[in-house]
């Protein structure tokens, strides 16, 4: 396995896509040598990485690779078997349940699918942060809740149920909900999978968008390569629950690592002969 890349990398970076010049910024996100196990099966081994403030950083790898279990882990809602995460300089897994709550109102979340409330209208589903997290009279909180559905140009849909929405716009509601708050870090599951490439493409711009506009840190999790490489400052490429590079778009496009280039290239890889042993099995050849 390939070593993550340095600190220094992330501290002092070249071509984002931003233009941003970032001479040293703090780490907004530090996830350091976490391993993960799932009912006595490791997940996670020993992962390293970290995320600049204003920064994207985009989870690659494929399915199972432990992507989602990453982000659960920066969340604090999974609790690593052994490692650490750091948010905003706090230790998720050591610091108080006072801090961890407020921590939680600084973070964005738009799961995988979505995961809106069907019975809750638009605005009433992003409402919800608003409840738990402020005393704000409710017609101010609808003020809010439209205000990002026309940040994600979703307005004027506020009274439709999720089940009368695209696949598309299911995802911009998700991604309006995670950031009424305006939260200065964002998380975001596989916030392209299954939309066309235009939808998807838009999707894109908008994270871009609060990253620029807002200077939201935000990790994207995704198994699309247009879309990684469209928003990425840094990537960080997981197999099998291993971290196999960790750097700018540039360097992993070039990489010299055969798993990172099957995976961007879409080759087989290693799956393939896993494919062939299991077919060699069936026809009773091995
Ligand atoms: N709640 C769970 N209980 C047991 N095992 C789990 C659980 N969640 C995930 N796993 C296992 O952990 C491994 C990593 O899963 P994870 O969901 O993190 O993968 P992923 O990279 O997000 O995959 P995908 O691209 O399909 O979403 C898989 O082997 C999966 O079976
Ligand atoms: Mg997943």
């Amino acid at each position: 396995m390939a070593s993550p890349a340095p600190d220094a990398a992330i501290q002092s970076p070249t071509g984002a896509p931003s233009g941003a010049t970032v001479a040293a910024r703090p780490l907004a996100i530090e996830v350091r040598n976490l391993v993960c196990h799932y009912d006595g099966r490791e997940v996670l081994k020993k992962v390293d990485c970290a995320v600049a403030s204003g920064e994207v950083m985009v989870v690659m790898g494929g399915s199972g690779s432990g992507k989602t279990t990453l982000l659960r882990c920066m969340l604090g809602l999974k609790r690593p078997s052994a490692g650490s995460v750091r948010l905003l300089g706090e230790d998720v897994y050591v610091c108080s349940g006072a801090t961890l709550q407020d921590l939680r109102k600084k973070m964005g979340v738009a799961f995988q699918g979505g995961a809106l409330l069907s019975s809750l209208t638009l605005a009433e589903n992003l409402m919800l942060p608003l409840e738990e997290h402020t005393r704000l009279d409710r017609s101010t909180m609808r003020t809010m809740a439209r205000m990002k559905l026309e940040a994600v140009d979703l307005g004027g849909y506020e009274d439709l149920k999720p089940a009368e929405l695209s696949g598309g716009m299911v995802k911009r509601a998700a991604l309006a909900r995670a950031i009424v708050l305006d939260p200065p870090l964002l998380f975001f599951d596989e916030h392209s999978a299954g939309l066309d490439p235009v939808v998807a493409a838009e999707i894109d711009e908008l994270i871009i968008r609060l990253r620029d506009a807002l200077g939201m840190t935000i990790v994207v999790v995704t198994h699309e390569l247009a879309s990684a490489f469209r928003i990425a400052d840094r990537i960080t490429v997981l197999d099998r629950g291993e971290i196999l590079q960790s750097d700018r778009p540039q360097a992993i496009r070039e990489s010299a690592i055969t798993r990172v280039q099957d995976l961007i290239q879409r080759r087989p890889g290693r799956n393939r002969s896993d494919t062939d042993a299991y077919l060699g099995r069936l026809r009773g050849n091995d």
